[in-house]
């Protein structure tokens, strides 16, 4: 097979090497994917009961707006050791369990709702990651609050940016109510809520590339089309309102697309109809991180306003069998230590967002205010085969009778479950950050 490279002259050579799985990709069955990350085709019920609900519960207490996250020594202790590698570790046993139920919170997406949808197994509920050279500490919600106040946070990205958000929501909501403040119609794309005592806002936005993208139709395109060097307007626009920002993609890039730079056609994936040059997803996944983050550090550089930025690496999928019957990720415990190697499509995607952040790093030096960090949660999801909704994406998927096709879900993570981690480390990123600036003060 000749392949032409269109990426000539782009600074990445490796780059190149990293094309070869494209057409192992462009091989699996593109309806799965069609499925598994069309953002909501689901009911929204809980949203809708959240909008009702959410304007009455307010949080009772403002006392513990004024408890301190923590203690001097603490913080010196923190300060004063190197930052914690928490990609690495393992998953132990945990008999505390999560912080939430399915029933605390308002705003867990059905399909991801797994112990009210009837998953019988709830083993996978108690394990927590114990990163190999420190611990990470249980969730705090009120640290969160003491650290954001006044601050407006945006989740931007796939359906995983969702997930996590949603996640943290339920977390924060243990100990605050969040107020829904802005919901765009019927759809969940773009949503934000503000958590009245502390002055905080979280927004979401729908972004799935990160860059401009027209997602396929019904109408339109049988194909997405992207703009790589265009960031998404819809959350673009508001950059100006938002001091944390925590971006996410991957998955997104597996379909087939047509890709524009520059005003012309840059290549394809996927798209054996048209008279385009198929060059794979991996180069485009990395323009686009790094149209978003020089994006983000030259706007939010060039006013002085600062910014924290923070990219949530690649979430694998755990298919193990045919996507449509039941067992298609079965497994009830986490892989131990050394037992599931980060590896193919799941290390190549996180290196390039690692590759992409280091660089961005290094840009963002020049201006004052600018803080970047990866969230690395890619090994220890991978470790988590245990984690998906499966077939419990629907209520009850086996109440009549067993079936033979029924849809699994072995992407998204339910909630409580391993996605919970993601935002305790996030916390840990944050407390640190804050730590650091004040004694730098
Ligand atoms: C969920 O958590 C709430 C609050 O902690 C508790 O009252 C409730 O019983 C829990 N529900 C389930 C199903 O465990
Ligand atoms: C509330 O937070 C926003 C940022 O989300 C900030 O612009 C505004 O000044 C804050 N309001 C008060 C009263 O501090
Ligand atoms: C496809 O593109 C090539 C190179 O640009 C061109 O020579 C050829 O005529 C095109 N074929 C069709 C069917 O458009």
């Amino acid at each position: 097979m000749v392949v032409t490279s269109p990426l000539k002259g782009q600074s990445h050579s490796h780059s190149f090497t990293k094309f070869l799985p494209y057409a192992l990709y462009a091989l699996l069955p593109i309806a799965l994917f069609r499925l598994y990350f069309h953002p909501f085709p689901f009911p929204q019920s809980t949203t809708d009961q959240l909008s009702h609900n959410s304007r009455i519960i307010l949080t009772t207490s403002s006392s513990s707006s004024s408890s301190p996250p923590l203690s001097f020594s603490k913080e010196e202790e923190i300060a004063n050791e190197t930052p914690c590698d928490y990609a690495n570790g393992g998953w132990v046993h945990d008999k505390m369990g999560p912080l939430y139920n399915g029933t605390t919170c308002g705003t867990i997406k059905d399909g991801q709702n797994c112990i009210s949808h009837g998953r019988p197994d709830l083993g996978y509920l108690y394990w927590r990651w114990q990163p190999s050279q420190c611990k990470l500490p249980r969730f705090d919600p009120n640290t969160f609050f003491h650290l954001l106040s006044n601050k407006h946070i945006a989740f931007v990205g796939d359906s995983m940016a969702r997930n996590q958000l949603e996640s943290l929501l339920c977390m924060l909501a243990t100990a605050s109510y969040p107020n829904l403040v802005y919901k765009d119609g019927v759809d969940t794309k773009f949503r934000r809520w503000h958590f009245a005592s502390y002055n905080i806002t979280i927004s979401v936005y729908w972004s799935p590339f990160l860059v401009r993208g027209v997602e396929k139709s019904k109408t339109g395109p049988d194909h997405n089309e992207l703009f790589v060097d265009t960031v998404d307007a819809r959350w673009g626009a508001d950059l100006d309102h938002i001091d944390m920002i925590v971006l996410s993609t991957g998955h997104w890039f597996l379909h087939p697309a047509v890709y524009y730079e520059g005003g012309s056609i840059l290549g394809c994936h996927y798209c054996p109809g048209l008279n385009h040059t198929e060059i794979g997803f991996y180069g485009v996944m990395r323009k686009a991180i790094k149209t978003a983050l020089e994006t983000i550090i030259e706007r939010k550089g060039a006013n002085g306003n600062g910014i924290d930025v923070l990219l949530t690496t690649f979430s694998p999928s755990h298919f193990e069998g045919e996507w449509d019957q039941a067992g298609a990720c079965p497994k009830t415990k986490p892989y131990k230590e050394g037992e599931k190697m980060l590896e193919g499509m799941d290390a190549d995607m996180r290196a390039i967002e690692v590759e992409e952040m280091e660089t961005a790093k290094v840009n963002a030096k020049q201006f004052g205010g600018l803080r970047l960090e990866m969230l690395d949660v890619t090994k220890l999801s991978l470790m988590r085969p245990d984690g998906h909704p499966g077939p419990y994406m629907y209520p009850f998927p086996f109440a009549n009778e067993v079936q033979e096709r029924v849809q699994n879900d072995c992407v998204h993570w339910c909630l409580p479950g391993p996605i919970d981690t993601w935002n305790q480390i996030l916390l840990e990123v944050i407390r640190r950050w804050s730590i650091q600036s004040r004694r730098e003060e």
